[in-house]
């Protein structure tokens, strides 16, 4: 069984299979932080989840979450991507009962998708440049007092300057709970932010 979560840009397949190994440990060490029982039958939504890698691990951590991936399914940090491999790979991993996608992007979410306990997004809203201040309004409308987003993303040149001024962009929103980060080099580094809306 050959389960394919795809090559991001900038990335060998190597490259892109040791980085998804971190952050999965990454996001687990939330799931576990943010007290979520894991036997709740949570709904999640995954945004921008390219071919389900993200979609999976929550699926793993949470055996009764049912989970909607987003994505436009057209972009470039995913070469080769596409709803029916995504959902191919959510059949060989027998999640396909629990986890669906839709092709949608996260600037179209509207208040109908319903609520979710649990948002969460891998590498997905620095690739919209300043429109991701908008992906964070959409994704607020989706979630209530109780939710949290989890949000894994890269932040380039000076980025701890940055991330903050991001925080500080976000912050009539989201309250932030506590963020996790791993540098990749000497200019990349890709943090993992726990987010709840500010009440
Ligand atoms: C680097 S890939 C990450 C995919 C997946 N989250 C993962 O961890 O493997 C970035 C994804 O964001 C998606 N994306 C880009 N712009 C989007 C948008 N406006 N709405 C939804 N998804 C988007 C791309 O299509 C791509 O699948």
């Amino acid at each position: 069984m050959t389960v394919d979560f795809g090559i991001y840009h900038h990335s060998t397949k190597e490259e892109s299979e040791s980085l998804r190994k971190v952050i999965r440990q990454l996001f687990i060490n939330a799931f576990m932080k943010i007290g979520i029982h894991k036997y709740r039958e949570i709904r999640v939504l995954d945004v921008g989840c390219g071919l389900g890698f993200l979609s999976y691990v929550v699926a793993d951590y949470f055996p009764r979450a049912r989970v909607l991936g987003i994505d436009t399914f057209e972009d470039s940090s995913l070469p080769g991507s596409s709803i029916e491999k995504a959902k191919e790979n959510m059949c060989k991993l027998k999640i396909d009962n629990r986890v669906t996608f839709k092709s949608l992007s996260v600037l179209d979410i509207t208040p109908d998708l319903g609520y979710f306990d649990l948002v969460v997004s891998n590498l997905v809203l620095h690739n919209l440049g300043e429109k991701r201040f908008e992906a964070y309004e959409k994704i607020s409308k989706v979630m209530d007092n109780n939710s949290f987003f989890i949000n894994g993303d890269l932040f380039m040149g000076e980025f701890e300057k940055m991330f903050q001024i991001d925080m500080s962009r976000i912050n009539k929103t989201f309250q932030l709970q506590y963020y996790d980060k791993i540098k990749l080099s000497s200019s990349i580094a890709y943090y993992l932010t726990v987010l709840k809306l500010k009440v």
